[in-house]
C-alpha cells in the first residue's frame, strides 16, 4: 500500500475538513477512557488524552510549544488556557491553520498562539527554539516519523522536552492469515506502527532520552469503534465527499483496527540532554 505523500495528506484534510469537523469536532485524536464503564463522551475522553500527556511533562507557564500536526488546534489552544504555554502549530492543511488560528483569537489567545503551514518533514524553525515539542497522533502520517523526531531534537533547546502520542504494534498479533493481514495493513499500510523498543532506540538515536512511556491502549481502544460508529451514521453525507468506494475502505479499516490488539496506542516523552 503506498503512503500518501505530505501534500496529499493536507489536501485530504483540506478537503474533508467540514465533514471532519461534523464527526470529530475540535480534537482529531483518539480518547481516553477509564474503563469500559466509562461513560464519557468522546469530547470528554479526546480532551483527556491531552491531559493524559501534558500531565507527563512538567510544564511551566511561558514555555515555548511546537506543536508537529496541530489538527484545528484544540491541544495547544487546551494548553495556552490551562498551562499558559505559549506555542506554535503546524499542519501540512491550510484550512486547518486558518481555523486554528481564528479559534485562538476566538479564545483570546492570539497573543501566545500562533499556526503556520508547514510540512514536518522539514521543520522551518531555528536550532534550539522550543521548550517543548509535542507530537499529537500527527507521526504517522509522515513518510519517516524517525526524520521528524531528528527535526523535533534539533528544534528543542538543551533540556527540552518532546511529547509524543502514536500508535504503537504490540505483541499480541494473534495467528493465523487474517492476523497477518491486519499487521500488514497497520504496519506497512495506513499506520506504519512498530513496536515499543524499536520506538525507543529511535529516539535515543535521534539524540534524546526517553523518560515515560505508557501504553494505554486499553484505554484508547474503544475510539476505533466510536468512529465506525460516527462514521456509519453520516454515510449519506460521507459518501458525497469522498465515494462510496472510499467510504466502505475507511469504515471496514476503523472495523478492522477495533477488533486488532495489536495495535496500541502509546504516550511518551523524552528529554534533550542539557
Ligand atoms: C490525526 S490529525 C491530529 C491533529 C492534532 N494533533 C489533534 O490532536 O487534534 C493529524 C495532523 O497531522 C498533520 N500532518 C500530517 N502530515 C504532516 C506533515 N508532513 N507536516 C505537518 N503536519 C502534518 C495533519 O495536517 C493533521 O493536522
Amino acid at each position: 500500500m503506498t503512503k500518501p505523500t505530505p501534500t496529499e495528506i493536507g489536501q485530504g484534510y483540506d478537503d474533508f475538513a467540514d465533514l471532519l469537523d461534523q464527526l470529530w469536532g475540535d480534537n482529531l485524536h483518539h480518547g481516553y477512557w477509564d474503563d469500559a464503564s466509562d461513560g464519557a463522551s468522546l469530547d470528554e475522553a479526546t480532551n483527556r488524552l491531552t491531559g493524559e500527556l501534558a500531565g507527563m511533562l512538567a510544564i511551566e507557564p511561558g514555555d515555548r510549544l511546537l506543536d508537529i500536526g496541530c489538527g484545528v488546534g484544540e491541544p495547544v489552544i487546551r494548553l495556552g488556557r490551562t498551562h499558559e504555554i505559549t506555542g506554535v502549530g503546524v499542519s501540512i492543511s491550510k484550512r486547518q491553520v486558518e481555523r486554528a488560528g481564528d479559534r485562538a483569537a476566538a479564545a483570546g489567545l492570539a497573543d501566545r498562539l500562533s499556526f503556520q503551514y508547514a510540512d514536518a518533514m522539514a521543520l522551518p524553525f531555528p536550532d534550539e527554539s522550543f521548550d517543548i515539542v509535542w507530537a499529537l497522533e500527527s507521526l504517522h502520517h509522515m513518510p519517516d516519523r524517525w526524520h521528524v523526531i531528528r527535526q523535533a531534537a534539533r528544534v528543542l533547546r538543551p533540556g527540552g522536552r518532546l511529547a509524543i502520542g502514536d500508535f504503537l504494534l504490540r505483541s499480541d498479533h494473534g495467528s493465523g492469515a487474517d492476523a497477518a493481514a491486519r499487521v500488514d495493513l497497520v504496519r506497512e499500510g495506513v499506520l506504519k506502527i512498530v513496536d515499543l523498543d524499536e520506538y525507543l532506540s529511535r529516539i535515543r538515536e535521534a539524540g534524546l532520552v526517553p523518560e515515560t512511556a505508557e501504553d494505554v491502549s486499553d484505554h484508547t481502544r474503544p475510539s476505533w469503534s466510536k468512529s465506525a460508529e460516527i462514521f456509519a451514521a453520516v454515510r449519506d453525507r460521507a459518501e458525497q465527499y469522498i465515494g462510496a468506494r472510499q467510504f466502505e475502505r475507511t469504515l471496514s479499516n476503523f472495523r478492522q483496527l477495533s477488533d486488532a490488539p495489536m495495535v496500541g496506542y502509546v504516550l511518551l516523552t523524552a528529554r534533550k540532554p542539557a
